[in-house]
This record gives C-alpha cells, structure tokens and sequence, in this order.
C-alpha cells in the first residue's frame, strides 16, 4: 500500500536516494544524479517553510516517489508554478503518479498558484499521458538532438490553468 503524505524533514534522505536514482536513469529528468544532500535538504526546508506543494510517496516508511510544485524564478512568474516528478521504476503503472499529482496539483490552487507549467521529454510517452489526462496542454517544442537510444528528448513545455482558490 502506498500512501501519499505532504513531505516532511524526516523524508529527506530517503527523498534523496530516490531522485538520485530517478535522474540515473539519464531518460526522464534533465540532470544525471541528484544534487548533493545538503542543497536538497534546503530546498525542501524551504519549501515546506514557504508551504509550496510537495508530496512523497511512502512505501514502507520509504520514500518512493515525488511531486512538487515550486515558484517559477523572478517575481513577476510568482504565481507561476513548476512541477516535477518520478517515482521508482517498480511502483509505476498502479495510478501512484495520478494521485500524486492530484495532491500537488489542489495544494497548489490553494497555495494561490494561477497556472503550473512542466517540461517532459517526447519519449516519456507515460508521463505525456498521465499530464494530458490531468488537463495540461502543449505550450511549445523545443528540438533536441536525438540521444544514442534513440529515446526522442524533444523537450515539450506543458502548461495548466488554475481556477483561484474557492
Ligand atoms: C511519469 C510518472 C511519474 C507517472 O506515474 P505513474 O504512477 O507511472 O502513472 P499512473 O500509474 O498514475 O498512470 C500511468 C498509467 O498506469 C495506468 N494505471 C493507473 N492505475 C493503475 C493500476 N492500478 N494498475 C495498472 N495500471 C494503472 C494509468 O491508467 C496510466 O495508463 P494510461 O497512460 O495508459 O492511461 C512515472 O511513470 C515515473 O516516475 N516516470 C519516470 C520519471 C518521470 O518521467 N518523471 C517525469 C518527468 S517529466
């Protein structure tokens, strides 16, 4: 059984060890490891300070995955926000990441958020999906080399609007 839970602290090493493997892969997200714990340490201290969404996927009192939605930089996109995700390889495909996102996706309504943007790459057909289902539009295309494994990293922007919270 998976539980969804906002993150706290207590999370954060075990948050780390999942990015990090996440971004070893070298097919979904744009950077090859994790970054050191200690910078993630203050970006989820920060985080959780400043009530952005962040929410972790617990199996087993591990963290198994994650969806977060953090301000896009510079004052003016303030109340545009970025959201990232992934989950270990075994927990996909059982509706973990739709949940995830539904909880980050109504914190960040309720955090005054007015529109959330995300990057996928074209190959990463089951994130596509799962964005699309959820309401996110195509927004721009950004072309990229082709990596050795043919795997297509087009670089897609994604955008939703967010009614004001109720
Ligand atoms: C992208 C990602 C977060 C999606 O999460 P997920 O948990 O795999 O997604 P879901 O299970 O909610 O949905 C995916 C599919 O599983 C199906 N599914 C949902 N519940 C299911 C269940 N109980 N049993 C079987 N399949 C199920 C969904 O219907 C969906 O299928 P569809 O796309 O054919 O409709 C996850 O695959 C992942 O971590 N990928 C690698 C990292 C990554 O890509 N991060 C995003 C970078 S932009």
């Amino acid at each position: 059984m998976v539980e969804i839970v906002p993150i706290t602290s207590a999370h954060i090493e075990s948050f780390h060890r999942t990015l990090d493997y996440v971004a070893r892969e070298r097919r979904y997200l744009s950077f090859v490891q994790a970054p050191p714990l200690e910078s993630t340490r203050a970006f989820i201290l920060n985080n959780i300070h400043e009530g952005y969404p962040q929410f972790v996927a617990l199996s087993a009192g591990e963290v198994v995955g994650w969806c977060d939605v953090t301000p896009k930089s510079g004052p003016i996109d303030a109340r545009i926000g970025v959201l990232g995700m992934g989950l270990l390889p075994q927990f996909r495909h059982q509706g973990t990441g739709t949940r995830l996102m539904a909880a980050a996706l109504e914190a960040a309504q309720l955090a005054g958020f007015s529109r959330v943007e995300l990057t996928v790459y074209r190959g990463n057909t089951n994130a596509i999906r799962l964005y699309q289902k959820r309401g996110f539009l195509l927004k721009a295309v950004q072309p990229r080399e082709a990596g050795n494994d043919g795997f297509d990293k087009t670089l897609l922007v994604m955008a939703l609007t967010l009614d004001g919270p109720r």
